[in-house]
């Protein structure tokens, strides 16, 4: 039996990271089958592209070269590792996928979302996560968030204003883009967020027969 694609996205702070962490040592537990992974990387090139992007030194960037090195890393990522894995039957944790392109580069940078969607389909064929896990946080609580945590990679040093558009993206792309997408709320403690994770993602493997 094949395997699902779980994707995990949000605005930088909304604690996504730590949920595919919890959820990776939930899955070890029960014996689930899985592999956890990350984007921009995931893959030898892809964490080579990945240092390109998030180095502090490459300031000089345009919009155009970062929109086409994340797409870059996607595909290498997606045909290299998540759909092999898919095939040998094993459940797909992935730290951000297509909807950060759109809502970052997409929307944050300005490039417009057909674009984005443009060069992606492009690299990854029209391939979409089988279930998008959405971690809703308000920049307000995002930017508190921040505010504790010391310097940071290129995309995060970017100003509030940048990571405020960033959001209205995402926000605007769920509603488009509702297919397979759930919302969880990402301002409640770390363990009542893991709580509500856990149960979708067991309803969505037991509709898949995985569970
Ligand atoms: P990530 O490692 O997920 O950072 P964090 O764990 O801090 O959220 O992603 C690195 C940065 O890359 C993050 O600021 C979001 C950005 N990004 C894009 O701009 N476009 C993309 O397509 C992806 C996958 C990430």
């Amino acid at each position: 039996m094949k395997g699902a694609f779980i994707a995990f996205e949000g605005p930088d702070g909304s604690g996504k990271s730590t949920m595919v962490r919890m959820i990776s040592n939930y899955f070890k537990d029960n014996n689930i089958d899985f592999i956890q992974t990350r984007e921009p990387g995931g893959t030898r090139i892809g964490e080579d592209i990945r240092r390109i992007l998030l180095d502090n030194r490459n300031k000089g960037m345009i919009p155009e070269t970062e929109a086409l090195l994340y797409a870059a890393s996607r595909g290498q990522h997606l045909r290299e590792k998540i759909l092999p894995a898919i095939e040998e039957g094993k459940v797909v944790l992935c730290d951000r996928f297509l909807l950060s392109s759109l809502a970052y580069q997409g929307v944050g940078r300005g490039l417009g979302i057909e674009e984005v969607m443009m060069i992606n389909d492009f690299a990854i064929k029209g391939i979409r996560p089988d279930l998008t896990l959405f971690f809703h946080v308000d920049p307000t609580t995002t930017l508190i968030r921040k505010t504790n945590k010391k310097g940071g990679d290129r995309l995060e040093r970017e100003g509030d204003s940048f990571h405020k558009i960033v959001y209205e993206g995402y926000m605007e792309l769920i509603k488009t883009y509702s297919d397979n997408v759930i919302i969880v709320d990402a301002t409640k403690s770390k363990e009542e967020v893991f709580e509500e994770t856990k149960i979708q993602i067991n309803n969505f493997l037991k509709r898949r027969g995985i569970i």
